[in-house]
């Protein structure tokens, strides 16, 4: 595969979606062809998944239920979206992955990691991002800007010490592979973020030359 492969990570209201509608444009003038997408979700199965997933319901989702969703919706927009993409030598910025499911089924449920890499190896057989942002903020914070959003979804309605966990699982996988993650300041306004976007685009615009 020649394209690559980032993704971009952090809780509600990190400012993941605007972050990467800034990229993809800066990407695009420096002539990359650049896919936007995102997970759970994708592709019309996938987003029909992930409707399921999101609905606050009357009946308990068991959390193996809520982790075979997930990598039903992506093994969807892996055999459709993301490998096609890659193989095209696209740019490919997808709006959460599979560091999702570690720190939010696995950090905030407490699923056992083994359990997630297994299912992880099964359904991407190796592929796995070339770079994954980690857009890092404060739990409050988050919350904050998630219920000015208005209707909160199902995982949005989880409580502080579940978002806590998802931080540090974050944190913790970013500190492991420094390679792989670039963890960025959400907290600070909107400009100083994009700021420190400027500073790693020169190492994306490197990378997405294979
Ligand atoms: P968002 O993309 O609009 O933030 O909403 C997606 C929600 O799904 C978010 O609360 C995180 C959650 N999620 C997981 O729990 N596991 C996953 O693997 C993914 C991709 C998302």
């Amino acid at each position: 595969m020649s394209g690559l492969f980032i993704t971009l990570e952090g809780p509600e209201g990190a400012g993941k979606s605007t972050n990467l509608q800034y990229l993809a444009g800066k990407l695009r003038q420096a002539g990359r062809e650049v896919v936007l997408t995102r997970e759970p979700g994708g592709t019309p199965l996938a987003e029909r998944i992930r409707e399921l997933l999101l609905a606050p319901n009357n009946e308990k989702m068991d959390s193996d239920t809520e982790l075979l969703l997930m990598f039903a919706a992506r093994a969807q927009h892996l055999s459709t979206v993301i490998r096609p993409a890659l193989a095209r030598g696209a740019v490919l910025l997808c709006d959460r992955f599979t560091d999702a499911t570690y720190a939010y089924q696995g950090g905030g449920r407490g699923l056992p990691e083994a359990r997630i890499a297994m299912l992880e190896e099964f359904v991407q057989a190796g592929l796995q991002p070339d770079l994954t942002l980690v857009f890092d903020l404060p739990v409050e914070i988050g919350l904050q800007r998630a219920v000015q959003r208005g209707r909160l979804d199902r995982f949005e309605q989880e409580h502080q010490d579940f978002f806590e966990a998802v931080r540090q699982t974050y944190l913790k996988r970013a500190k492991a592979a420094p390679d792989r993650y670039k963890v960025l300041d959400a907290a600070q306004p909107l400009a100083e973020v994009q700021r420190q976007l400027d500073e790693i685009f020169p190492v994306l615009l490197e990378r997405s030359r294979g």
